[in-house]
């Protein structure tokens, strides 16, 4: 990895850092893949192209300051991870969103990704708040999220349809007074 990436977190062998072009072939490849897409939002392309990520690239560049980032594991690009700070009332609380490659699932990538984004949330950016919504069948996820200390606040009943079917909506949050330096 070289020096001159902005860093936001480091856990052992898992960086949080910006998103590169570089990047772009890898986060093509691993995003193409239904067994990712059917955990996100329809607006996560599928099949994903290098032009999706091209732009998705795009987006991220006129961020000021991004809140999209990459993760790296053993120096090599494996997953996304994002805080999407809100607005108007809701601007002291962020969305948390992410993915890892297949190759590299189940081996504590995301938990690490998301222990690290939080820290960084909590600290550096202006938000008391995290949250997401996980899809009820999306069970490594919720995992993720209860390693990481969020708390299961709620179930949004037939909240997703997804391919055709409707899911219920599993919601966590984290809070920063609960979230120990
Ligand atoms: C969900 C996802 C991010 C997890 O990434 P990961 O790096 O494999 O996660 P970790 O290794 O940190 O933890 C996964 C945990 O889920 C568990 N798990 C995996 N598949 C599971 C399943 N089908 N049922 C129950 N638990 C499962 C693992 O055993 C592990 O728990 P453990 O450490 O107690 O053994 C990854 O699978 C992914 O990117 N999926 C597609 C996109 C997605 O779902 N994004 C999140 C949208 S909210």
């Amino acid at each position: 990895m070289s020096s001159d990436k902005i860093i936001i977190g480091q856990d052992g062998d898992v960086v949080l850092r910006e998103i590169t072009e570089a990047d772009l072939p890898k986060m093509a490849e691993y995003s193409n893949n239904t067994k990712v897409s059917k955990n996100l939002r329809d607006g996560f392309p599928n099949p994903y192209t290098i032009d999706d990520a091209k732009r998705f690239f795009k987006m991220v560049s006129e961020q000021n300051p991004t809140t999209f980032f990459a993760i790296e594991y053993k120096g090599g690009y494996v997953g996304n991870i994002s805080l999407s700070v809100g607005t108007d009332v809701y601007r002291k609380s962020a969305e948390i969103g992410y993915f890892i490659g297949e190759p590299f699932w189940n081996k504590g990538i995301a938990t690490k990704a998301v222990n690290l984004i939080t820290k960084f949330g909590f600290e550096k950016l202006d938000i008391v708040r995290i949250y997401t919504g996980i899809f009820d069948y999306n069970r490594a996820s919720q995992k993720v999220l209860e390693k990481c200390g969020f708390q299961k606040e709620a179930i949004f009943k037939d909240a997703i349809f997804k391919n055709g079917k409707l899911y219920d909506e599993v919601r966590f949050a984290k809070l920063k007074k609960d979230n120990p330096k």
